[in-house]
């Protein structure tokens, strides 16, 4: 794995833990943390040995406090479009073949919310704190927040959140179902690691097409999200790994799944 300046990669067997590393600046997004994640994020799409990405941040504080501020002043519209369109964290998130857990330590605010409701999965700790506070800069969120968060907790409550900027505690959080879990802060990084190396033993094929056609149901209405289901159902049956599961199960033993 190369080596980052704004972005630690730990492989712990099949997991691979990405930590934004920026503490001090409560692990906000600069252009250096997109552009480091999304080059981690291709280096472990291609690693066969990582099934399960979690994503978090370095402290006990925040996992993201949104977009780097300080890089907003004297940016033109043009600029900020072309950042936010490119290959984006959040865009390398979503279409990542495997599943993202987000573990959320604290802060999770604009764009880290955002990047957080692009994982497929989030749970937080006590202290996470949850917002879309790009109103009160004056401007809105650019990175998915009006349409992942609408489509994951409902128009009412993101308008809500949205409108007003304001901060959401971790069980409101768990209300909404902005996230899975909440765990005391010390027992969030083990609880997590339990939740991703259960889904990291379960065929790697399988759970790209599952992740593929859960996404694809936000996009999509009934009739296609179906015929897209049945599709990839259909390309499970040439897997080893579908000969492994079913093999095991008659057999009465653990599968072996290859990614294959
Ligand atoms: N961009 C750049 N720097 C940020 C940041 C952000 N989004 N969020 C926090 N920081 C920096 C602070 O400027 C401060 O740096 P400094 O020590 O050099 O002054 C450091 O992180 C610690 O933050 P601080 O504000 O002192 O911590 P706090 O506990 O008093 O407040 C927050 C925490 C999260 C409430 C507050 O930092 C905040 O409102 N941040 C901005 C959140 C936001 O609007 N995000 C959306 C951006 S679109």
């Amino acid at each position: 794995m190369s080596n980052y300046e704004t972005i630690t990669v730990e492989k712990r067997e099949s997991v691979a833990v990405l930590t934004i590393n920026r503490p001090d600046k409560l692990n906000s997004l600069n252009y250096n943390v997109h552009a480091e994640s999304v080059a981690a994020l291709d280096e472990l799409r291609k690693d066969d040995a990582v099934r399960v990405v979690v994503i978090t941040g370095a402290g006990q504080k925040s996992f993201v406090a949104g977009a780097d501020i300080s890089e907003f002043e004297g940016k033109t519209p043009v600029t900020q479009r072309n950042v936010f369109q490119e290959r984006t964290l959040f865009n390398s998130v979503d279409t990542f073949p495997k599943p993202v857990i987000a573990m959320i330590n604290g802060f999770c605010l604009g764009g880290g919310n955002e990047l957080a409701l692009a994982c497929d999965i989030r749970v937080c700790s006590e202290n996470a704190r949850f917002a879309q506070p790009e109103i009160n800069l004056g401007i809105i969120c650019g990175g998915g927040g009006t349409q992942r968060l609408t489509r994951l907790i409902g128009e009412g409550r993101a308008m809500e959140m949205i409108l007003t900027g304001d901060m959401i505690d971790a069980q409101k959080a768990l209300n909404y179902g902005l996230v899975n879990y909440v765990f005391p802060l010390e027992e969030l990084e083990a609880e997590t690691m339990k939740l991703a190396n259960k889904i990291a033993e379960k065929a790697p094929i399988a759970l790209q097409m599952s992740k593929e056609a859960v996404k694809f149901a936000s996009r999509s209405n009934l009739d296609e999200g179906l015929r897209r289901e049945v599709d990839l159902f259909a390309i499970c049956f040439s897997t080893e790994d579908k000969q492994e599961g079913v093999s095991a199960f008659l057999e009465k033993r653990k599968p072996e799944f290859k990614g294959k």
